[in-house]
């Protein structure tokens, strides 16, 4: 089964509205090559998603935001609708990525109901996964990893696997500069994979793309993304910069 690369940047709370259109055409300059061989995205916070949209108008960069609330209208003062992203134009939504789970009280309920919520709205969900160090070195990480997607998958269907992609991002990985060894991040997303099959069936699990998040860099993606179940990359610190944003993109259109 051959999947397509996906690369998608998170910005977090990086970006300005003003600052925008510069990042995204820059990516969509330095990866012109790469058009149509691996997905390429940027996820940003939500108050610039117009202008990311207008500045990929016509290219091969695609926009996403960071989080979307389940409910599609309502009093919930400062959540954004899944109906509001794809008025805006965005095709991607990140969910339940650690910083939300540890800062904002993300569960892997919530994690559920906003991942079927983007599914059943046409939106791709990226459902963020992974164990923190305490949790890894406890021996807990595949309780925490079965828990994880259990739950935050909870009725997700075979169908709505199309519009589905896991990201593992060992917490301890995120922003640290230090990277899971391509062996470790390897043998997790085996086991996201497996779980997936238990919940959806082997063959659709061998569809859905599974990247890879924490300090992943020009200079470490080719061995990561050269392992079978790693299908891309989520960026965080390398995403800011098009260049190096560019660079892991032409590495997953090597691998
Ligand atoms: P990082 O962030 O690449 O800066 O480690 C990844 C992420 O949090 O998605």
């Amino acid at each position: 089964m051959s999947r397509k690369k996906i690369i998608a940047g998170n910005w977090k709370m990086n970006v300005k509205p003003s600052e925008t259109a510069a990042l995204v055409k820059g990516v969509a300059e330095a990866t012109k090559d790469f058009a149509g061989k691996v997905d390429i995205v940027c996820c940003t916070p939500a108050i610039d998603v117009p202008a990311a949209i207008a500045a990929a108008a016509g290219t091969q960069v695609e926009v996403g935001a960071e989080n979307c609330h389940w409910k599609e209208s309502g009093a919930y003062t400062g959540e954004i609708s899944t109906g509001m992203l794809l008025d805006a134009g965005a095709k991607y939504v990140i969910i339940g990525h650690s910083e939300r789970r540890q800062y904002f009280g993300e569960t892997d309920e919530t994690v559920n109901l906003r991942a079927r919520a983007a599914i059943a709205a046409g939106l791709t969900a990226i459902v963020c996964v992974g164990e923190t160090l305490e949790e890894r070195d406890g021996g807990k990480l595949e309780e925490v990893i079965l828990r994880q997607m259990n739950v935050g998958l909870k009725d997700v269907t075979a169908a709505d696997c199309a519009k589905l992609v896991i990201a593992y991002e060992p917490v301890w990985a995120i922003g640290t500069g230090r990277t899971a060894t391509p062996d470790q991040a390897q043998e997790v997303h085996a086991l996201i994979r497996a779980t997936l099959a238990k919940l959806v069936g082997a063959e659709t699990a061998e569809t859905v793309r599974i990247q890879y998040g924490g300090s992943m860099k020009p200079g470490n993606a080719a061995e990561l993304l050269a392992k079978k179940d790693i299908d891309g990359g989520l960026i965080g610190g390398a995403a800011l910069k098009a260049a190096d944003f560019a660079g892991i993109i032409a590495a997953a259109a090597n691998a």
